[in-house]
């Protein structure tokens, strides 16, 4: 990073952005002591393990390990970067941020993309109303988008042309470079030259905004049947497509947290059109687990809207799933008299689609009706599987559920209402025994799993890297540990990448005399480093603090040391091998 803003301008930003209301404001935290937990919003959990500690003024997911203080919580959530999330606090507390340039490489490419982004959002939309832009505005008249809509979605044209937005953007000041990293650029090399051309020709703009209002991507529809129907924007430096979601930027602010989730573009038009302003669609690509958690932040219920064919089922079961690690209650709109939203609203109008919405299946009524579709009711053998696969599935339903269901399949299907519960009852035990035995297996696997993927020396050092996280605690608790043992202090002890990392920051403040305060720390650190300081001071019960046991966890590091300096036995020429073993012999006496 070029540069380090100074701890006490670090102070007065932690101190304005308290870290309670600067979380609270993502998700619900529930007190517990001294701690708060909630559901943590960057992975999918039921129950919270999501803890912010407002003593140390930091958080620990111990379900995902995420962690950090109040700047990193606001880069990962935000998706941005370190200055960015400085700026954003500042702003958030009305601080003014310190004279010096500031400028950082990422961040500034960052904001020139942003930058191009919005100027050639207002050059397709301003290209809509000329001779250029002609074919596109008919063509998005012809599928009934009104002025107000195209005005609402800042809809646009890309004109046919090469380089039309390429010359447009130069003369306002930006460099071809700058243009490729937006991708709204391409080039190709041909003979030893590179030639630019727009990414964007002959295509109907869709510009795809942020939460927080800024131009990040674009979709370009083509204008017959041509193929690929769509070119949207790859992902660029400000732009995951896996994150985001179109017309959330809108959906956002409804109040009644239900979101409708669709497939396509125009459908998001059509239904804001029709008034449906909580309708969101994916970015052509299947829905992804970051796109759940997004939706779960700002919904407590989701009508998916996909299509009816098979394609769009397979879709809906998945995200059925996907939901399923949620507290988000799903419903699954029929689509019946069309394919998609934007069809049964143009030939049936609103209020056809507001029924579908209205009838739509809660996602226990949906499965049931899949379970249904397999069988042939009518016969007694056909009834008496149902059941059995039906009563399987709702064991994993809670008691009221159980009972509304079990009474309407006993009016379906004539058997009594207590002999479908019994059924379920006994699924319910069954699954019981077998989910504890999987959970047991599986819990011990996914640890594993994960430690394992971030930190493989970590794993196979286990004593070691638990006596660096003790040494690694007690040092961030009791600043005098360091001078005391400092000679027996240094880098090589540590093992694992990321604490190696840690020690030498915290070592570097020590030194001068520096404080080391999470959130002085994580300027030098990676959001990932500073996330394991977060895990490391969420530790902080699991230490006593005397300099007794910082002693003997680096008397453990010691000895890993000199065994990992000593070369096995089998690896030793015949010299050292009797050096070696008269050594051993003479410890022994
Ligand atoms: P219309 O055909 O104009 O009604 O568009 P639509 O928005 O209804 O699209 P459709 O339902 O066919 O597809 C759903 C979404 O998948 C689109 O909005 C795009 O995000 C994406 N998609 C569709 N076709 C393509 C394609 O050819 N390439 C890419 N990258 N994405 C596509
Ligand atoms: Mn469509």
């Amino acid at each position: 990073m070029a540069m380090r803003f100074n701890d006490d301008f670090i102070d007065k930003l932690r101190d304005s952005n308290d870290i309670e209301s600067v979380i609270g404001s993502y998700v619900e935290l529930r007190r517990r002591g001294r701690t708060l937990t909630g559901l943590c919003p960057f992975h999918n959990e039921k129950t919270p393990s999501f803890t912010v500690y407002p003593e140390t003024a930091s958080y620990y997911c111990f379900g995902c390990g995420a962690g950090g203080e109040v700047i990193n919580f606001i880069r990962n959530i935000e998706n941005l970067d370190f200055i960015e999330a400085v700026k954003f606090l500042a702003d958030r507390a009305g601080i003014k941020l310190p004279e010096d340039n500031f400028d950082d490489a990422a961040s500034n490419l960052r904001r020139r993309i942003f930058e191009a982004n919005r100027d050639a959002a207002r050059f397709y939309h301003e290209t809509l109303f000329t001779e250029q832009g002609k074919a596109q505005l008919d063509y998005l008249m012809r599928r009934n988008v009104s002025p107000k809509m195209i005005k609402h979605f800042g809809l646009g044209a890309a004109p046919d042309d090469w380089h039309a937005l390429e010359n447009h953007l130069k003369a306002k000041g930006f460099r071809r470079d700058e243009l490729v990293a937006a991708n709204l650029l391409r080039y190709s090399d041909k003979n030893g030259k590179r030639y630019y051309y727009d990414a964007f020709r002959s295509k109907v703009m869709y510009p795809v905004i942020d939460l927080r209002g800024n131009v990040v991507a674009f979709g370009g529809r083509v204008l017959d049947n041509s193929k690929p129907k769509y070119i949207n924007t790859s992902d660029t430096p400000v732009y995951k497509k896996s994150n985001e979601l179109f017309a959330m930027n809108f959906a956002k602010n409804g109040n009644d947290r239900k979101l409708i989730l669709c497939e396509g573009y125009m459908d998001v038009i059509a239904l804001h059109g029709a008034g449906f302003e909580n309708a969101v669609a994916g970015l052509g690509t299947a829905l992804t687990p970051e796109q759940v958690s997004l939706i779960s932040r700002y919904a407590d219920e989701v009508a998916l809207c996909y299509d009816s064919d098979e394609a769009g089922q397979k879709a809906v079961r998945a995200a059925l799933s996907l939901f399923s690690k949620t507290g988000v209650r799903v419903k699954v709109i029929r689509l019946e008299g069309g394919k998609d939203p934007d069809e049964i609203i143009r030939t049936h109008g609103k209020e056809r689609f507001a029924k579908l919405l209205s009838n739509a299946d809660n996602d226990t009524e949906y499965k049931l009706s899949v379970i249904r579709s397999k069988y042939d009711v009518e016969t007694a053998d056909g009834k008496v599987n149902f059941l059995r696969e039906a009563a399987a599935f709702l064991a994993t339903a809670d008691s009221l559920e159980r009972d509304v269901y079990a009474m309407r399949l006993s009016d379906e299907l004539g058997v009594s209402k207590d002999a479908i519960l019994q059924q379920i009852k006994g699924a319910a035990k069954r699954d019981y025994y077998r989910k504890s035995k999987n959970q047991f297996n599986e819990a011990q696997k996914k640890v594993a799993e994960m430690e394992k993927s971030v930190d493989p020396q970590r794993v196979k050092n286990m004593r070691a890297a638990r006596a660096e996280d003790i040494v690694l605690v007690t040092l961030l608790n009791n600043a005098e540990f360091y001078k005391r043992f400092k000679d027996r202090l240094n880098n090589d002890i540590f093992i694992t990448p990321v604490n190696k990392r840690i020690f030498s920051v915290l070592a570097a403040r020590f030194e001068s005399n520096e404080s080391t305060d999470i959130s002085h720390l994580s300027q030098s650190l990676t959001s990932e480093e500073t996330g394991a300081v977060a895990r490391l001071l969420a530790k902080h019960s699991m230490v006593s603090n005397t300099p007794k046991e910082c002693e003997d966890c680096i008397i453990v590091l010691e000895e890993e040391k000199k065994k990992r300096e000593t070369p096995s036995p089998s690896q030793m020429s015949d010299d050292s091998f009797l050096a070696f073993f008269s050594s051993l012999n003479k410890e022994d006496n």
